[in-house]
């Protein structure tokens, strides 16, 4: 459940909010007014306050000052019409989250809402590293008992009585994020905001603007003044995720705030003073990125200060039971209902497999095959193909179908399967562009070029196609006919 406290004091807003978050996830408070709303936060405990900044008695402004004071990570989202988009500014140094203009889009809005409830998730949740198995009470946590793993925890240990930048490797699904949030929950900074970005997954225009923020008017598209995350994160931790995937622009502003704690807004020439605590991850291994000179050595020894290396899953398998058990706990909590068992033979092949995607995948494994287990066990026939021997080791596409004729509809639910396992592990993958423009690549190549038969096997129309081939630019698979 999520709490929700909208402070406002127009009675259309608090409607229309009661509108777009009508849902059994959300629980929606609105207060009228900045007392209000301030009275109402220790009884109600939000996890998001989406306030006006221009409201009848206190200030939407002197509002988020006295919740700071009251709770220094409650996140805030601002709504402000358009005009005083200059308070909203305001309001971010003081520490909001972001800032909404009015009239709201709603996808927007709830898209902000969305990011917003993650980041406070991951600042409330506590992360443990303690050796959590013996307890009944199953803290959401790291486990493993393995001897790399244990490194792992002492690292976390010492990391947390410090403030040094850390660097956080391994392979995607490793747990990385997990670490990185374990060390902001132990260390000294854990009153205050921890917020993550993910470098891979914002355009590269973006990105410089995402972090430092941005002057109105500085780029195209740029039609007021951004607050970035680091600024947003004075005093806190920022957790920069797949960071080899920088450009070297960007690579050189954190570098100049690892050095010396300033940068510039892009577009701007005022340096602007921050204390961030930078936790940085990548998949990558980063020394072959230095090598190539893709990633900058300085930044990257800035970096490296204490390394953190989360070993995969093959190479500590020790730890599989105890995941295994860990998930089917988590899971059973979740459906309220109590844990279902495994069969041996089952943790044998959990055991044996060498799990490509890491913890991720073998979490993925479990929650499917509590899905497709039909009793209290979970047998091997609940398991993908990859680990049962059955299917192409590959985890081929193919290997989800069945022999022509078989059932069609089970065969694309197989299929579409498969495709969330490849996404998963590949978190850059979008399922459907992929797939639509292999599809037509296929349809065209079956169909030797002729668009009528490529349409007809597609079951679209030989417009939709067009607009396909030129979407996707494939146009040497056509056969002018
Ligand atoms: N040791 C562990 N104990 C319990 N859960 C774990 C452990 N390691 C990873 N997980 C779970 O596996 C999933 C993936 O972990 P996480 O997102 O931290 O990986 P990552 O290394 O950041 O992956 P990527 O490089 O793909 O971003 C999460 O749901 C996490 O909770
Ligand atoms: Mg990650």
């Amino acid at each position: 459940m999520n709490k929700l406290l909208l402070i406002d004091d127009e009675t259309d807003v608090q409607y229309s909010f009661q509108r777009i978050f009508d849902s059994p996830e959300v629980e929606l408070t609105a207060a009228s007014s900045g007392e209000e709303g301030l009275r109402l936060i220790p009884k109600i405990k939000p996890d998001l306050v989406i306030m006006d900044v221009r409201m009848g008695g206190i200030t939407g402004l002197e509002t988020l000052r006295r919740i700071r004071q009251i709770d220094s990570k409650l996140l805030v989202i601002l709504m402000t019409a358009y005009g005083t988009t200059q308070t909203a500014i305001e309001a971010m140094k003081l520490g909001a989250y972001d800032y909404l203009l009015k009239p709201f889009d709603v996808p927007k809005l709830k898209e902000i809402v969305a990011n917003a409830l993650k980041a406070a998730r991951d600042m409330k949740q506590v992360v443990s590293y303690e050796p959590l198995l013996e307890s009944e009470d199953y803290e959401l946590g790291i486990v493993g008992r393995s001897q790399p793993m244990q490194e792992v925890f002492k690292l976390i240990g010492q990391l947390a009585g410090s403030d040094a930048t850390a660097l956080l490797t391994g392979e995607s699904g490793t747990g990385k994020e997990l670490v990185a949030r374990a060390i902001y929950h132990h260390s000294k900074r854990s009153g205050q905001p921890f917020l993550a970005v993910n470098c891979a997954a914002i355009p590269e225009q973006l990105l410089e603007s995402e972090l430092f923020g941005h002057e109105r008017g500085s780029f195209t598209g740029a039609t007021m003044q951004r607050i970035g995350k680091f600024e947003q994160c004075n005093r806190g931790t920022l957790f920069l995720d797949e960071i080899g995937d920088m450009t070297p622009a960007t690579q050189t502003k954190v570098l100049r705030v690892l050095q010396s704690g300033t940068f510039e807004r892009v577009g701007g020439n005022q340096p602007i003073q921050v204390d961030v605590r930078i936790i940085a991850a990548t998949n990558k291994p980063l020394e072959q990125a230095v090598a190539a000179r893709q990633f900058r050595e300085d930044l990257f020894y800035r970096l490296n200060v204490v390394r953190v290396h989360i070993p995969p899953l093959r190479d500590r398998r020790e730890d599989i039971p105890l995941l295994v058990n860990y998930f089917l706990q988590k899971f059973a909590r979740d459906e309220k209902g109590p844990p279902k068992s495994i069969a041996s033979g089952v943790l044998k092949l959990l055991e044996k497999y060498h799990w490509p995607g890491n913890v991720r995948e073998l979490e993925n494994v479990i929650r499917r095959a509590l899905v497709m287990a039909k009793g209290d066990a979970i047998l091997p026939a609940d398991l993908p193909g990859e680990l049962t021997g059955q299917g192409a080791a590959s985890g081929a596409a193919t290997s989800a179908l069945g022999a022509p004729g078989s059932d069609a509809v089970s065969d694309v639910t197989a299929l579409a399967r498969h495709l969330f396992q490849w996404a998963r592990r590949d978190p850059k993958l979008k399922i459907i562009p992929a797939v639509e423009r292999e599809l037509v690549i296929q349809a065209l190549k079956e169909a030797d070029g002729n668009q009528v038969h490529a349409a007809k096997l597609l079951g679209i129309t030989r417009a939709t196609l067009r607009k396909r081939v030129e979407k996707f630019g494939i146009q040497r698979e056509l056969k002018i006919q």
